[in-house]
């Protein structure tokens, strides 16, 4: 279904730009004064050592998608994708992404980047499925059409973790409840009972990333090759006396990344967070017997003590805590 673009796709590519545009008030097309290179797309990718695809149905272009290199960086950028309306919800956007996605990481990327309009909502959506994450500083184009742009990214490959930063608010929302319902269908104790609807965890990584905008909290998020996977936060809102702690909470890997790394590395970049943010005693329970409790043993935290019959399981029975706590930075 995809081809390599060509030059020759000139006038298929400036029909389905235009119309795409259209859909969206005030986003003016200009062929001439602002997109020339519509006119020989494939050479202009070919000369940043990029590549181009194209998806025709009956000779007509109905969906494109190019990347490149991102000089002087080991990243690569995915841009003008666009699919016709009548093609939505085929596939045929994942399969452009893919084939983006997929030439970068063979061509040795570390992190896929992209940009988007503030007012393709419908294509932010799209991007937090494919385990982007909105991050970094809008940009403005000062173009006829006004333009607004939110970088996204995500790491290519191998277990990553980052730090969200207030760009993710909002965004992160709904794949963060997606790993937190997957955790409690599987029997997480992480203050949820199952089943946990979506509004009930999108309302909680709501607040919880209205926080992180605050500074009242710090949270991670990890992907396995590409795939937004696990989170983490650092509760710092602490009371007076005590600024020199913070809380773990939501140590989350959604069941089918499990035993990869994943919590380990969320946990590592927590820590070093924690100790940039002057936070040296770090506290924390988990559900006994849980796999929680092995990580943070292996991660070198001490046990406080356990209450037995803390927290319920989704049978009704109780289940016992353990309290945690860990000095770092050298306190
Ligand atoms: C706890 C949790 C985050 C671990 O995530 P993970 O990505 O599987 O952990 P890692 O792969 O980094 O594991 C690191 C080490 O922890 C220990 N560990 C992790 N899971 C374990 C398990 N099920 N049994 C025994 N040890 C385990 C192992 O020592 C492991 O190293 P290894 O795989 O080389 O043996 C995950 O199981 C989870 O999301 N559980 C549900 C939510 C939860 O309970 N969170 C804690 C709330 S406080």
């Amino acid at each position: 279904m995809l081809r390599a673009g060509r030059d020759a796709d000139a006038a298929g590519f400036i029909a389905l730009i235009r119309d795409c545009w259209a859909e969206y008030p005030g986003c003016v097309f200009d062929l001439d004064a602002e997109l020339p290179e519509l006119r020989a797309l494939a050479s202009y990718f070919a000369e940043q050592n990029g590549a181009l695809w194209v998806a025709e149905v009956a000779g007509a272009v109905v969906g494109m998608a190019a990347v490149h290199p991102l000089p002087g960086t080991p990243d690569w950028e995915i841009c003008r994708v666009y699919v016709a309306a009548s093609q939505r919800g085929t596939g045929l956007a994942v399969a452009l992404m893919e084939a983006a996605e997929s030439h970068a990481r063979a061509a040795g990327a570390e992190v896929i980047r992209l940009w988007s309009d503030t007012r393709f909502t419908r294509a932010h959506t799209f991007y937090a499925k494919l385990g982007y994450v909105r991050q970094g500083p809008i940009r403005v184009l000062n173009d006829l059409s006004n333009s607004l742009e939110f970088p996204f990214i995500k790491p290519a490959r191998g277990v990553a973790v980052q730090a969200l930063d207030a760009s993710a608010a909002e965004h992160a929302e709904r794949p963060l409840a997606d790993i937190l319902i997957a955790c409690v269908a599987a029997g997480a104790s992480v203050s949820f009972l199952p089943p946990l609807s979506a509004e009930a965890a999108q309302g909680f990584w709501r607040r919880s990333l209205e926080d992180m905008v605050l500074g009242k909290k710090a949270i991670w998020v990890a992907w396995t090759d590409g795939e937004l996977v696990g989170t983490v936060t650092l509760d710092l809102a602490m009371p007076p006396n005590q600024p020199h702690r913070a809380e773990v909470a939501k140590l989350l890997v959604h069941p089918e990344a499990r035993r990869r790394g994943v919590g380990q590395a969320l946990m590592t970049a927590l820590e070093a967070g924690a100790a940039q943010r002057g936070r040296r005693l770090l506290t924390l329970d988990t559900r006994a017997d849980d796999a929680g409790e092995a990580l943070y043993r292996g991660l070198g935290w001490q046990e406080a003590g356990r209450i037995p019959g803390f927290a319920l399981n989704a049978d009704g029975s109780a289940s016992a805590t353990v309290f945690f706590y860990k000095q770092i930075g050298g306190a």
